[in-house]
């Protein structure tokens, strides 16, 4: 056996069980992630008919004039949020009216689509509660939190509750890791969570009421939780730790 081989083989005695065994790192499975291609279905096909409604194409014309003649492409992000607005998800034959409108392909669309995790391409509940798991949240309990989400709308992440309420996703980062950790339910952010406040903004939901958004702690927005502790005097003029030597006629600007 060569030197190599033999420091090895004494190597690997001391390694324990874990380190030996294949580095083969992986990823659970995360039921939510939509697959990024269409299958057709019954409900969801090309040949299922789909129209703005009056109000929704006055909307959709007014948004195309945002944009400068040739730019009517730009107008993708507002015409897929009224669809969504109107139908609650976006079918594919909502989709390609959006590309015939906008006179783009079609796979503009498919790509903006698939890009957006906030883009709904199956009926996803009445409510649509979206758990955030990026490590701010998740070093703040949002492990916790989803196990309470699911069992509150007995709803599965990836499913819908039997009752069709809720549908429950993980996604990615949300924007708010101040106030971690955080659940969306449609445009309302849930924030500060604790099992609890997940119980009662749940419960409030069933019983017909839409529970106030924002931080659940008491919070007004992301100052600290203990106070404000910066900041507290007034702040200093113009000037402020100048060099002496840049001051005009040998005195601190004013
Ligand atoms: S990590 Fe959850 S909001 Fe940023």
């Amino acid at each position: 056996m060569s030197i190599l081989g033999k420091n090895f083989s004494k190597f690997r005695m001391i390694l324990p069980n874990v380190v030996r065994g294949r580095a083969v790192s992986t990823t659970p499975k995360l039921s939510s992630e939509d697959l990024l291609v269409h299958r057709d279905s019954e409900e969801n096909n090309p040949c299922v008919p789909f129209q703005f409604t009056e109000a929704n194409m006055k909307r959709l014309v007014a948004i195309v004039q945002n944009y400068p003649e040739g730019s009517q492409r730009s107008a993708i992000s507002g015409a897929m949020d009224l669809v969504q607005r109107q139908m609650g998800w976006i079918p594919i034959s909502a989709m390609h009216k959006v590309a015939e409108i906008l006179s783009i392909p079609r796979i503009r669309v498919y790509e903006w689509a698939t890009f957006y995790s906030m883009c709904k391409r199956r009926y996803r509940g009445k409510y649509h509660v979206k758990v955030c798991k990026t490590l701010p949240c998740m070093l703040r309990g949002s492990d916790i939190i989803l196990r309470t989400v699911e069992e509150a709308t007995c709803c599965c992440v990836g499913s819908l509750s039997p009752d069709k309420m809720f549908g429950v996703d993980v996604v990615e980062c949300q924007g708010a890791c101040a106030n971690a950790p955080v659940i969306a339910i449609d445009d309302d952010y849930y924030e500060d969570l604790t099992v609890s406040d997940v119980y009662n903004i749940i419960q409030t939901i069933k019983c017909g009421n839409i529970p106030p958004a924002g931080p659940q702690s008491g919070r007004y927005a992301a100052e600290p939780a203990c106070g404000q502790c910066s900041l507290l005097g007034c702040p200093p003029g113009p000037g402020y730790c100048m060099q002496p030597s840049l001051y005009c006629d040998s005195k601190p600007p004013t």
